[in-house]
C-alpha cells in the first residue's frame, strides 16, 4: 500500500526545509499545498501540483485520498509541522482516510524557531493554537489557568477573531498585569522577520501581521528578557 504523505515544510524559509521533505516531494506524482509551501520546492516538483486554498480544501483532500487509493504517490505539504495546528488533523477530520494509511514527515514548527530565537526553554510552556476559529471558551479558560500556574505561553493567534490585540485585552480583563512581558514574532525566518518585545498593555492597542506567534512570559526569569 502506498501511504499518503503529509510533509512538514517549516516556517517559511528554504533553509528550514528538511532534506527528507525534498526527497519525498521529488519522488511524488501529485503534490498539494498552499502556494507558500509549493514555492519552497520549485525545482523539486516534477509532477502535478495543486494550490490548496480555504475554498478548494475539501475537494483537493478528496482528490488526494482518491489518487492515493489508486496507487499514486501523493504529498500534502503542511507549513511548519503537520501535527501542530497543521494539516494532519484536517486530513483525519475528513474521515476519508485513517492514520494507518498516512505517513507523516515532521517539519520545523514556527513554535520551535520562536523558542530558539528567544532563548526560551519550552518544555514547561503551554502551547495554544487559536488559528482559524479555534478560540473557544474552554481554550481561553485554559490559557488563563496556564498563566496563573506560572507557565510561559506560546500561541498562534487568529488574525480575525482573536488577534494579539484581543488576546491582550482579554488577559487584562482577567486581571493580569499590563506590565507582563509579551513577544510578538512576525514572519519568522522570512526576510521581513520582526520580533518585538512588548507588554500586555502595549499589545492591547497594537496591530500585527497575520503570520505571527505571541509569546507571553509568566515570569521574566529566562529567555531574552
Ligand atoms: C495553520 S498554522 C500552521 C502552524 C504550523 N503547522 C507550525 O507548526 O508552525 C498557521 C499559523 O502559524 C503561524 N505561523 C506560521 N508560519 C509563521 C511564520 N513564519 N512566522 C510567524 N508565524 C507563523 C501564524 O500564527 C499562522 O496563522
Amino acid at each position: 500500500m502506498v501511504k499518503l504523505d503529509i510533509v512538514g515544510t517549516g516556517p517559511g524559509s528554504v533553509d528550514y526545509v528538511m532534506p527528507l521533505a525534498r526527497k519525498i516531494v521529488s519522488d511524488a506524482q501529485i503534490v498539494i499545498g498552499a502556494q507558500r509551501s509549493l514555492d519552497l520546492f520549485n525545482k523539486d516538483i516534477p509532477c502535478e501540483t495543486y494550490v490548496l486554498t480555504a475554498k478548494n480544501l475539501n475537494e483537493l483532500l478528496k482528490y488526494a485520498v482518491e489518487s492515493n487509493r489508486k496507487g499514486k504517490a501523493v504529498v500534502i505539504l503542511s507549513t511548519g509541522d503537520p501535527g501542530f495546528s497543521g494539516l494532519l488533523k484536517t486530513v483525519l477530520n475528513t474521515r476519508l482516510i485513517t492514520l494507518s494509511e498516512i505517513n507523516v514527515t515532521p517539519g520545523i514548527s514556527v513554535i520551535q524557531v520562536c523558542a530558539a530565537k528567544l532563548g526560551l526553554s519550552w518544555d514547561d510552556a503551554c502551547l495554544f493554537t487559536f488559528h482559524q476559529g479555534n478560540a473557544d471558551v474552554l481554550k481561553k479558560t485554559e490559557l488563563i489557568a496556564c498563566l496563573k500556574a506560572g507557565k510561559d505561553i506560546m500561541l498562534l493567534p487568529d488574525a480575525k477573531a482573536f488577534a494579539p490585540k484581543q488576546i491582550a485585552a482579554y488577559l487584562l480583563d482577567a486581571g493580569f498585569s499590563s506590565d507582563m512581558v509579551v513577544f510578538i514574532c512576525e514572519n519568522v525566518t522570512l526576510s521581513d522577520e520582526r520580533i518585538v518585545k512588548s507588554s500586555l498593555g502595549s499589545v492591547s492597542v497594537l496591530e500585527f501581521g497575520t503570520l505571527c506567534v505571541m509569546v507571553i512570559k509568566a515570569k521574566c526569569n529566562s529567555g531574552n528578557v
